[in-house]
């Protein structure tokens, strides 16, 4: 297994590019399927989620052509298949073929999803979602297996607005006859992506962003064409390691709009930085203030930064709170960073940490996606050399991580 060797302590000027966004283009893939004939999607990142959904792709007889950052898929060949174990296991967003699949087939076999373990992660609203359309949802062993005569479009209302069960039912409506009214809608901008794609092929939607989405019935689906947003999870991750070490470090190609809530708390702990509409240039904040957080859905704090936020807060002198509204047990990087001299800890959904700690090295085992991006910064932060294992978890979110952290001035390199 890979690991991640990292000698801390430098200051990290110059520039980074923001990637495509992982949780927009791992939609996207899927949502290619709906075309009846080829899609291009451009700025995909390298990262291995999109390599098992390329192989998800061949399962179901469509060809693909990758030209740098763009995929074209051709679906003229298209042939419903079931989704192995092996493969939908990888990743918790292979759910979206669920959506796809019972459009264009009104019939899907796929095992469990995978995903981070950062709580129990049910896909219950998506379940609820395709039956009030008019399928039928049985569980066999580990598989779903997803049925329907027709699709009818229907209101549906989600009890929490899931960003997933969101796009999930937006793809399953469009093959569903009549109109379906989703209330309650998730507003990340993965949501905008996707929809966009989906209008690209003639489908006709509208309310993305928003939280009511209407899709009224739509014939043939044409060739589909999308730009994959940037990661916008990225992009606060980088800005965040502007802020414990950077030098006039600019993170460019990102949507500012798209992480203005992490830009706020930043600006609220006393942290200065130059910003355009898609560009962030930061240098490392010295005495960042303790500030309380709260974990909300789009366009509140984003769940996904709070790991890597927390880093910086260990450099706050004072008190902050974390509060996680999302997921019921995403604190455990938060814990591994005691290992490296913070002192955090959290009772059910708050965590607190006390700083200012000065971080020293560790050797730690990454828990998940963010919380290893939040060790990663830790240990650039930390004096010393740190290894990272279990680190294919942040090669998942994060395209050309080495490369960019090196490109920047970080002693950083992949060792097995
Ligand atoms: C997406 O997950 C992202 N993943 C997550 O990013 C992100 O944290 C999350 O949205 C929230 O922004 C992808 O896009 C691939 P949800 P998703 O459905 O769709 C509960 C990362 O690090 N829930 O909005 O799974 C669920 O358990 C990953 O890139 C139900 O109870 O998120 C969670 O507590 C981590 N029933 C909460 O809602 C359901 O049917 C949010 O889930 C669906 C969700």
């Amino acid at each position: 297994m890979p690991k991640l060797k990292i000698t801390g302590g430098n200051t990290l000027s110059g520039e980074i590019k923001i990637s495509g966004a992982k949780n927009s283009a791992v939609a996207l893939l899927p949502a290619a399927l709906l075309s009846e004939s080829k899609s291009k999607i451009y700025k995909v990142p390298k990262i291995r989620d999109i390599e098992y959904l390329l192989k998800i792709l061949e399962v179901l007889n469509c060809t693909y052509k990758i030209t740098n950052d763009e995929i074209e898929i051709n679906t003229t060949k298209l042939k419903n298949a079931p989704i192995p174990e092996e493969l939908s296991e990888q990743m918790r967003a292979s759910y979206y073929f669920m959506g796809t699949l019972l459009s264009r087939f009104k019939k899907v076999e796929i095992s469990f999803p995978g995903g981070c373990n950062i709580g129990a992660r049910p896909i219950d609203l998506h379940i609820k979602g395709f039956e009030a359309l008019g399928a039928k949802v049985e569980i066999i062993k580990n598989k779903y297996i997803i049925t329907a005569e027709r699709l009818i479009g229907t209101k549906i209302t989600l009890d929490f607005p899931s960003v997933g069960a969101t796009i999930n039912l937006m793809l399953a409506a469009t093959g569903a006859e009549g109109r379906t009214i989703i209330e309650n809608a998730a507003r990340e901008p993965e949501i905008v992506n996707v929809a966009n794609f989906l209008i690209s092929m003639g489908c006709q939607i509208t309310g993305a962003g928003e939280d009511t989405i209407i899709i009224n019935q739509s014939e043939k689906k044409d060739d589909g064409k999308i730009e994959v947003y940037p990661d916008r999870i990225e992009a606060a991750t980088y800005v965040i390691l502007g802020a414990l070490i950077g030098k006039d470090l600019t993170i460019k190609g990102l949507i500012k709009d798209h992480i203005n809530a992490v830009l706020l708390k930043l600006k609220e702990s006393g942290v200065e930085f130059l910003e355009t509409e898609n560009s962030i240039t930061i240098s490392a904040c010295s005495n960042p203030l303790p500030i309380n957080i709260t974990t909300e859905v789009f366009p509140g704090f984003p769940t996904d930064v709070q790991q890597p936020f927390t880093v910086l807060l260990t450099q706050a002198c004072g008190e902050s709170i974390i509060t996680e509204t999302i997921y019921e047990s995403r604190f455990i990087s938060a814990g591994l960073l005691n290992e490296m001299g913070a002192n955090t800890f959290s009772k059910g959904n708050i965590l607190t940490i006390k700083g200012k700690t000065p971080l020293h090295s560790a050797n730690l085992y990454v828990p998940d996606l963010r919380g290893g991006a939040a060790l990663l910064l830790a240990a650039l932060t930390a004096e010393g050399t740190s290894i990272l294992d279990n680190v294919l978890l942040i090669l998942r979110g994060y395209e050309d991580v080495v490369e960019k952290l090196t490109n920047i001035g970080a002693k950083i390199e992949i060792i097995e």
